[in-house]
């Protein structure tokens, strides 16, 4: 009765990474658990998802083909447009949302095009805005620009806003930090940059005011929802965050939170669901209204039992 904070399965959102073909599924190494599903599968996925009353999924792309310029990532008939449609037409209520970047879809596995070896920060927002649209299109309820270009939320809503989709919410990832802790997400997504590191981009996990004007700049751009990325070493920005807007704010406990505790928990080293229980409540507490992680449908499922 005297709790202060309660985590609940209707602010948790679920990853799942959807791969071409039909009947696929096939684990992800890296994160135990987890599965690599093609469009049909992961409809099916998302009506159990729904059933939990998990509210709703983000979805990331792996397809076949990369090249230099991530042609494939506004494909109307691209992985991710397939598996929104697929999704949509097999769920009541679920919201789709669709993370809009490039780095899945790049040869070089840069969130950008390429102009040398340096990110081109304003082609590169022509080509998000290209992506943005055709996820809109396919049916997605929202989307989340993970790329961290400059300038990505005024350019993407203003071509939303063109094309039709003016009620098309924004969730900007506003504050993501270059962290060791996407390494497993960038094993399943098959995204590891082939040179260089995302530096460029991403922000110093030294800074916390640079955080901050992230996200006011992403407010002004017209984000309807900030998230902070990851969270577990950042619990101090999330909060920090909720202080400086009454905006909805997200946090993303990334793929390396989740699989160094399924590690932790498979060598017997700690115990699974209250380590999940301790880490949700810990990014709840520090004022995250959403929480995106692998953990939503354990969670979900052990609030069932
Ligand atoms: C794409 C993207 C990344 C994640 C979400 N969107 C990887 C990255 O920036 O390298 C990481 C998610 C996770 O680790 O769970 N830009």
């Amino acid at each position: 009765m005297l709790r202060e904070t309660r985590v609940s399965v209707d602010q948790l959102i679920y990853p799942l990474f959807v791969c071409e073909g039909e009947g696929q599924r096939t684990a992800i190494s890296t994160m135990p658990g987890i599965d690599r599903m093609s469009a049909d599968v992961a409809a099916e996925e998302c009506g159990a998802i729904e059933a939990l009353g998990i509210p709703g999924v983000i979805l990331f792309g792996i397809p076949d083909d990369k090249d230099e310029s991530g042609s494939g990532a506004d494909d109307a008939h691209g992985v991710i447009q397939d598996a929104v449609s697929a999704i949509k037409a097999r769920t009541e209520g679920l919201v789709v949302i669709t993370d809009v970047c490039m780095c899945e879809y790049t040869s070089h596995g840069h969130c950008g095009i390429l102009n040398g070896e340096e990110v081109d920060n304003d082609q590169t927002l022509v080509r998000l805005s290209e992506i943005a649209v055709s996820h809109a299109a396919a049916g997605a309820d929202m989307v989340a620009p993970s790329d961290m270009m400059d300038g990505r939320v005024a350019a993407i809503r203003a071509a939303l806003d063109d094309g039709g989709f003016s009620q098309m919410p924004i969730m900007s990832y506003a504050a993501k930090y270059a962290s060791v802790f996407y390494g497993p997400f960038r094993e399943a997504a098959e995204s590891t940059p082939s040179f260089g590191d995302r530096r460029a981009y991403q922000m110093d996990p030294r800074n916390v005011r640079e955080a901050l004007r992230e996200v006011a700049l992403d407010i002004d751009e017209g984000a309807d929802i900030v998230m902070v990325k990851p969270a577990l070493a950042y619990l101090d920005v999330i909060h920090r965050v909720r202080e400086t807007t009454d905006l909805p704010v997200a946090a993303y406990n990334v793929s390396g939170e989740y699989a160094m505790i399924m590690a932790a928990a498979e060598k017997g080293l700690l115990d699974l669901d209250r380590a999940m229980d301790e880490v949700l409540t810990a990014i709840a507490r520090s004022g995250a209204d959403l929480i995106i992680t692998y953990f939503a449908k354990r969670f979900a499922e052990a609030q069932r039992s």
